[in-house]
């Protein structure tokens, strides 16, 4: 698969993701980012390891929605994308895009949904949300992404144990190391056909 990346933040995922595909474990391509914050870490990852950065940004343009829609679904046909992996994009992906390439966009999320998602529940708010509500169990959620935030339907989910020492920053953590392990698993598995739909379940394989 052609693969772009949407990253607003430090983009570990993101770097996560290039390591895979440089060390053959995956053998799609990661070819372009496109941010919404052009001095966001995942830009200067990009700069580093030679991948396209795009900066696309509504902010301070008079574009139409539909404009601003057709902003991505051009680059991204121009640059015959056919997957994308959304690592920490803090804007709602554009319906133009989320039609286009329905069941190919997935997101990772930092907790297991339908628990803990949803507007607002974004990095270390996540993982504050988890430890006041007592949960014994957090972990990492892949999921398709959809019209909404934090909604398409489930692929892969991991647990791990919440213990009575950790805070959100030590569950933070312990997240962050099954994501950047199971991120690339889940593309794996995709681009190698091991998946299969059924209405709203999904497993992979
Ligand atoms: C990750 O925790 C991911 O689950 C969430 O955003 C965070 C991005 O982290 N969607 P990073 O920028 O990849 O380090």
């Amino acid at each position: 698969m052609n693969i772009c990346v949407f990253a607003s933040g430090t983009g570990s995922n993101f770097r996560a993701l290039i390591d895979s595909a440089e060390a053959g474990h995956i053998s799609s391509k990661i070819s372009l980012l496109i941010t919404n914050n052009s001095d966001c870490g995942a830009a200067v990852i990009a700069a580093e390891r030679g991948i396209e950065c795009l900066h696309i940004s509504k902010r301070k343009s008079d574009l139409s929605d539909n404009d601003y829609g057709r902003l991505f679904t051009e680059a991204l046909e121009q640059r015959q994308i056919d997957f994308i992996a959304l690592c920490g994009y803090m804007k709602m992906v554009e319906p133009a895009v989320t039609e286009k390439f329905r069941n190919r966009i997935i997101n990772i999320h930092p907790a297991l949904l339908p628990s803990f998602g949803g507007k607002g529940m974004y990095g270390i708010n996540v993982h504050r949300a988890v430890i006041e509500s007592g949960a014994k169990v957090s972990g990492i959620t892949i999921h398709f992404v959809d019209g909404s935030y934090d909604t398409g339907r489930i692929l892969f989910q991991k647990c791990v144990e919440v213990e009575p020492d950790d805070t959100e920053y030590t569950l933070e953590e312990k997240v962050k190391k099954l994501e950047h392990r199971y991120y690339p698993e889940a593309i794996k598995s995709i681009e190698e056909g091991r998946m299969a739909l059924r209405g709203r379940n999904v497993f992979l394989f």
